[in-house]
């Protein structure tokens, strides 16, 4: 008989990407990184009473796995988890989540939930099999297509393997590279405040798509363009053309509609405040947007305007 772990934790960081969302669903590529200050975190234990039970405060939850439905994102990625490691029975355990990461504001909270599920569960199995980074992207893709129709599958790459990932989505696998920070990039991630649904922007760019194929093929043909520029701007340690390819990088994600007056209005503060390049990040309308500044002076100029702004919520990474 399997022996089970007593109490399992794992946690999940959240995500920014850097370069070529929306284009990415459509094969071009693109470039994401973690952000590992900002974490989702799930704890796994026995549980006392013949049941397993999912509880996640943040989100006012506390229900039985059995009584959820099958597309709860949650339930699902215990669900997966069970059915890959063909467990037929439901252990008894209490599933206990809870994240930092701000849901609905492009940083990937529900992917880095669903990765943590998974690991806490795969842990307290006892199963390496599926604990592997491949494996916990793989299932945390299956919840994501929850969050999202057709995901790229870069939010769970990054949130899995938790390095930066240069990234395009192909068959039978998608092209997954790590690459080299040649000098480090320091990004000011300021939020909106306004959360919105991944789901209905990345659907409002497919009915543009299927309405103006020619414009929106040469849209995402331009923002792939940029996503490789910008891998050999980052290899280089070209930190200025970094700046500038996010700027034109954030042009064309307002053609294609996914920003906002919110957005644009962060954007241009940060940008008048002296930093080398800013742009929307994620599936954009609201959310979070970044700015690349080159040093701490420029940083405290650059927060300090984009809390003026109004954004709501203002953090610093660095990328190294
Ligand atoms: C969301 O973080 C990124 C999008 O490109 C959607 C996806 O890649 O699945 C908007």
């Amino acid at each position: 008989m399997t022996e089970f772990n007593p109490i399992t934790e794992a946690t999940a960081p959240g995500k920014i990407i850097l370069f070529g969302e929306h284009a990415v669903v459509y094969g071009r590529p693109a470039i994401a990184a973690p952000i590992s200050q900002l974490r989702a975190r799930a704890t796994v234990s026995p549980s006392s009473s013949n049941n397993c039970y999912l509880i996640a405060p943040d989100l006012n939850r506390h229900n039985r796995l059995q009584d959820l439905p099958d597309d709860d994102a949650l339930a699902l990625a215990a669900r997966l988890v069970l059915k890959a490691g063909q467990i037929e029975t439901i252990p008894d355990v209490t599933i206990r989540v809870n994240s930092q990461i701000p849901i609905a504001s492009g940083m990937g909270s529900g992917a880095a939930i669903a990765a943590a599920i998974i690991r806490a569960l795969a842990q307290h199995l006892n199963r390496a099999d599926l604990q592997s980074n491949e494996m916990v992207s793989a299932l945390t893709y299956e919840v994501e297509k929850i969050h999202h129709g057709t995901p790229s599958g870069i939010d769970n790459t990054v949130v899995a393997y938790e390095q930066p990932i240069y990234f395009v989505r192909q068959s039978p696998q998608n092209q997954i590279e790590p690459f080299t920070v040649a000098a480090p990039l320091r990004f000011v991630v300021a939020d909106t405040g306004v959360r919105s649904s991944t789901k209905v922007a990345v659907g409002d760019v497919r009915r543009q798509y299927s309405q103006q194929p020619a414009q929106f093929a040469r849209i995402f043909d331009e923002c792939g363009r940029i996503a490789q520029d910008a891998r050999q701007a980052i290899e280089a340690g070209d930190v200025q053309r970094v700046g500038q390819l996010m700027t034109k990088n954030h042009a064309w994600l307002q053609t294609m509609t996914v920003s906002s007056p919110e957005l644009d209005n962060l954007v241009a503060a940060a940008l008048q405040a002296g930093a080398l390049g800013a742009k929307l990040s994620g599936a954009g309308r609201g959310g979070n947007m970044l700015a690349l500044v080159e040093n701490a002076e420029m940083e405290t100029a650059v927060r300090a305007a984009l809390t003026q702004a109004g954004a709501t919520a203002v953090l610093t990474t660095v990328l190294s």
